[in-house]
């Protein structure tokens, strides 16, 4: 096979022979002249072949399908003109591989929600194409903002036998068979005999080992597959999503709050900066002034209220809510977006949130009624990060652990991290996909991850 160029990179070959390969996007054929648009996944724009009526095989070219694959022997020129400032006069085109009139994605725009019933084909159209890239770039951002930083990038396990949250919406993970199972005296199922000699599950955050290797390694992060068996059928919750977890030692939670706010900035910088015309197609396509609204927040403090000063807020607003407020309650998106939305008008950090409704893990405040939590809402998603101190007092860990219900046995090693040099330290997890529809201005998870799992995600048709 012929080595190919990348229509990306094919501004080094002015006036030269260039060899694409890639697919039909669109094409117009006429008498004596056709056009085709051609994308190899390079670029967000498609090129343009021009072919001339010379070619020999121009009746089988014009009766080509849309997304039929080409390779493309020809010209690249400049044109002059600005909506198309090059093309490629083909000399020679050869059909790779056919593709049908069946082909389900036709030139007009079609819903997402269709386009979540082809997960193997959406990709192949302008926003998913754009989705996509922008998810790789967001993840190297990322990446690079914690190496840059002297952060360690960790791997805690997917397979675990303790649940990081204590919230118990995990994933068995098992051997045994559902028909079949070996069970002790009292009935209950004897995972002695499964693979783990211990029932394990799938991890919903990999912060309690992050927290082991932060208490060796100083500054580390995590970046992976979690997964949550919530039920939660809502455009935010995905069953399994990819969390990027902080952890810091000798850090508390302000300077954690600091580093979630410059992380978000240099993302978005990354964003803007190498994905233009992505941005620009979400900007125009699917959320008006996203632009505007992410170059804004490149310069904005990010305001932090507590919990008792949100919830108060929430009660002066003149809003009523399906789920009312008062001091205790877990905030509910409506709430969190009210938040940012339309008191803020931009990120906010919510601190210090009454003990009963966060994890076991996190400080308690002295006032005995609060940990020393933080969420970072943001407009049009809600909760984009959670974090929190972590409770580093062996006997205050003891204690929440036995108040949320936990088996303290099941935590032996964490509480080792308490008995052996115990630090003051930090962390966070950002959720991936919802940092995603936050940058993209996309409103549902399912259409920022190739293949969404989600309840039912197996029989639902979108
Ligand atoms: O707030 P969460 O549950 O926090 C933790 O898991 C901590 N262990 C993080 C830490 O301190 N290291 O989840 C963190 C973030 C949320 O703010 C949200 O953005 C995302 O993960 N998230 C989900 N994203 C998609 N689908 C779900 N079901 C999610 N659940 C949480
Ligand atoms: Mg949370």
């Amino acid at each position: 096979m012929k080595i190919r160029e990348l229509i990306n990179d094919l501004e080094k070959y002015k006036d030269s022979e260039v060899i694409l390969q890639g697919w039909i996007r669109n094409s117009r054929f006429g008498k004596n002249v056709g056009f085709i648009e051609l994308n190899d996944g390079s670029t967000f724009k498609n090129l343009q072949i021009v072919v001339s009526k010379d070619i020999e095989n121009y009746d089988e070219l014009d009766s080509q399908n849309l997304s039929a694959s080409l390779e493309v022997e020809g010209k690249f020129v400049l044109t002059g003109n600005e909506r198309n400032p090059y093309e490629v006069q083909a000399t020679r085109i050869s059909v790779l591989g056919e593709s049908s009139d069946k082909f389900p994605i036709q030139k007009k725009r079609q819903p997402l929600e269709y386009m979540r019933t082809i997960p193997h084909l959406r990709a192949r159209t302008n926003t998913y194409r754009a989705v996509f890239k922008v998810r790789s770039l967001l993840a190297y951002a990322l990446h690079k903002f914690f190496q840059e930083n002297g952060f360690t990038y960790v791997h805690p396990p997917i397979i675990t036998a303790s649940d990081a949250e204590g919230a118990g919406e995990m994933f068995n993970v098992t051997t045994l068979s559902p028909e079949e199972y070996p069970t002790k005296e009292d009935g209950s199922i004897d995972y002695s005999k499964d693979f783990f000699g211990k029932s394990a599950h799938l991890t919903v955050s990999g912060q309690l080992e992050a927290e082991d290797l932060a208490l060796a390694l100083g500054d580390v992060y995590t970046f992976g597959p979690t997964f949550r068996a919530e039920v939660s059928n809502t455009p935010r919750h995905a069953a399994e999503f990819w969390m990027l977890e902080p952890e810091m030692a000798f850090t508390d939670y302000n300077r954690a709050m600091d580093v979630a706010e410059n992380m978000i900035k240099y993302a978005i910088d990354y964003v803007l900066e190498n994905a233009k015309e992505e941005t620009a197609f979400f900007n125009e396509r699917i959320d008006e002034g996203l632009i505007d609204r992410l170059n804004k927040i490149r310069n904005a403090d990010f305001a932090r209220i507590t919990y008792t000063k949100a919830v108060e807020l929430l009660e002066e607003a003149d809003e009523k809510f399906e789920y009312p407020v008062k001091w205790g309650i877990d905030l509910q998106t409506e709430h969190e977006r009210y938040l940012s939305e339309k008191i803020v008008g931009g990120p906010v950090f919510v601190t210090d949130y009454p003990k009963e409704i966060k994890a076991f893990y996190m400080k308690r405040n002295d006032d005995g009624k609060t940990v020393a939590a933080f969420d970072m809402l943001v407009p049009g998603v809600g909760e984009l990060i959670g974090g929190s101190q972590r409770e580093e007092r062996y006997d205050e860990l003891v204690k929440s652990m036995e108040e949320n219900g936990l088996n303290v046995d099941d935590y032996g090693n964490y509480l080792d991290l308490r008995r052996f040099g115990t630090v003051v330290h930090s962390g966070f997890g950002l959720g991936f996909e919802r940092a995603l529809m936050y940058v993209t201005g996309i409103k549902n998870i399912r259409d920022v991850i190739a293949y969404p799992r989600y309840v039912n995600a197996f029989t639902d048709k979108n």
